[in-house]
């Protein structure tokens, strides 16, 4: 509603800076995508890919679906157009709606927004503490506090397996008493179940091997080398052994960044690296990292935090009676908003009383009065909203009177 735009607009903005100041270069990708690049992507026993995703046929039968996250669909676009090139980073961001069919709440919608990064080309920890930093910086400039960096390391396709074993091997006793998803979960996806919220698990989750501890040489040293940067960065975070995403891709370094402002549904943002990705939607075998954050969630702490925003005001209001008048209105509008000031008239042929009260609902701060006198003498009663004082000035030094 126009009321919130104003919010939304100010995160978008600051979005667009942050990531443009550290050179990444915005992509707009479709909204719906083949159906396979998503199931093949995020992974197929995924609750995204199970439940959530908004799937039709299209008129010849072909499966669609409305995008649940963008990361896929950047990659896809990126293969398709040759933007990968070995031995150069390419930096990318975007912005835009997400659809995911979850059970609503707070803070969880079925359409959403993200604005997000994704960086191409370089296997260095170094690039994965630049991309937390950079969405720390955009925090920073929103203004928001008291949110909590959480990393982890999920391995790789040649660690995890062993480390998923070791899970399966600690559940394996205990799932009699765990909930019924984490019965399927230790079939489908073991890692799936340190992410289950119900109490009775928590218990046997707490105590689950972690990742830390099983992942190989080369996952440990680059996560190691990342937390040694982001200390050097002197950004505050927590290893989080119990931290998994929901999206199969990850290899290696993960994090997310939670809000201790908001309900069950305190992530704010989500993000790690996917070094395989690229080649298994078929590119060449390219490293990638990157992140993605929920707009809503952040203007639920934004309209919390009391900040406020400040809405753009009308200059210009001009309250024109009368066939004539209405038409040096018309023309004054083109004037004045070829100079950058706003302006807006009142386009219903009534009274003058009825105009002026239509000038203060506006909140212009000033109204140009414009009758058959002023007409006749070439000029306009220039109104300032605020004290209510009145000067009548010629109609062609409208623009140079206003002291803006
Ligand atoms: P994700 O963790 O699924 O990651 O989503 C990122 C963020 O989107 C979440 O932290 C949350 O703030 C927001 N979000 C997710 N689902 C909803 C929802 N139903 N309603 C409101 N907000 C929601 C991804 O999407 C990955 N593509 C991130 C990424 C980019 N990883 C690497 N690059």
């Amino acid at each position: 509603m126009p009321d919130a735009s104003g919010v939304w607009q100010f995160v978008e903005k600051t979005a667009r800076e942050t990531f443009e100041a550290a050179n990444f270069r915005e992509i707009r990708t479709p909204i719906f995508e083949s159906t396979d690049l998503f199931a093949r992507s995020i992974g197929s026993t995924t609750d995204i890919v199970t439940k959530e995703m908004y799937t039709f046929q299209d008129r010849k039968g072909r499966s669609l679906t409305l995008r649940p996250e963008e990361t896929a669909p950047v990659v896809r676009a990126c293969v398709e157009n040759n933007l990968m090139v070995p031995d150069n980073v390419v930096k990318l961001y975007y912005i835009g709606p997400m659809f995911r069919y979850e059970r609503p709440q707070a803070g969880r919608y079925r359409q959403f927004h993200q604005v997000g990064v994704e960086a191409f080309g370089s296997d260095d920890p170094s690039i994965d503490a630049e991309i937390i930093a950079v969405a720390v910086s955009l925090f920073e400039k929103l203004g928001l506090e008291n949110l909590r960096v959480n990393i982890n390391s999920v391995g790789c396709p040649d660690c995890r397996p062993s480390y998923l074993e070791e899970l399966k091997k600690y559940f394996g006793s205990k799932i009699g008493e765990m909930c019924d998803e984490c019965k399927k979960r230790l079939e489908f996806n073991p890692l799936r179940i340190l992410d289950c919220k119900n109490e009775a698990c928590q218990k046997y989750i707490s105590k689950a091997p972690a990742p830390l501890d099983y992942i190989c040489g080369k996952c440990k040293a680059d996560f190691e080398k990342a937390v040694k940067y982001l200390k050097g960065l002197k950004i505050d975070f927590e290893i989080n052994n119990r931290l998994v995403r929901g999206l199969d891709y990850y290899t290696g370094t993960t994090f997310e960044v939670i809000s201790g402002k908001l309900g069950a549904q305190n992530a704010v943002c989500g993000g790690g690296r996917y070094d395989n990705l690229v080649e298994e939607l078929g590119g060449r075998k390219t490293p990638a990292v990157g992140f993605a954050v929920g707009v809503e969630r952040i203007i639920e702490i934004l309209k919390g935090s009391n900040k406020l925003i400040p809405s753009k005001k009308l200059d210009v209001f001009i309250a024109a009676v009368g066939e004539e008048a209405m038409g040096e209105g018309l023309r004054l509008l083109r004037e004045l908003r070829g100079l950058g000031v706003s302006s807006d008239m009142d386009f219903i042929d009534r009274s003058l009383k009825a105009k002026m009260k239509a000038a203060d609902r506006s909140k212009a701060k000033f109204t140009l009065i414009i009758g058959d006198e002023e007409i006749k003498k070439n000029a306009v009663i220039l109104r300032t909203m605020e004290d209510g004082s009145q000067r009548e000035v010629s109609i062609d030094k409208v623009a140079g009177e206003l002291s803006l």
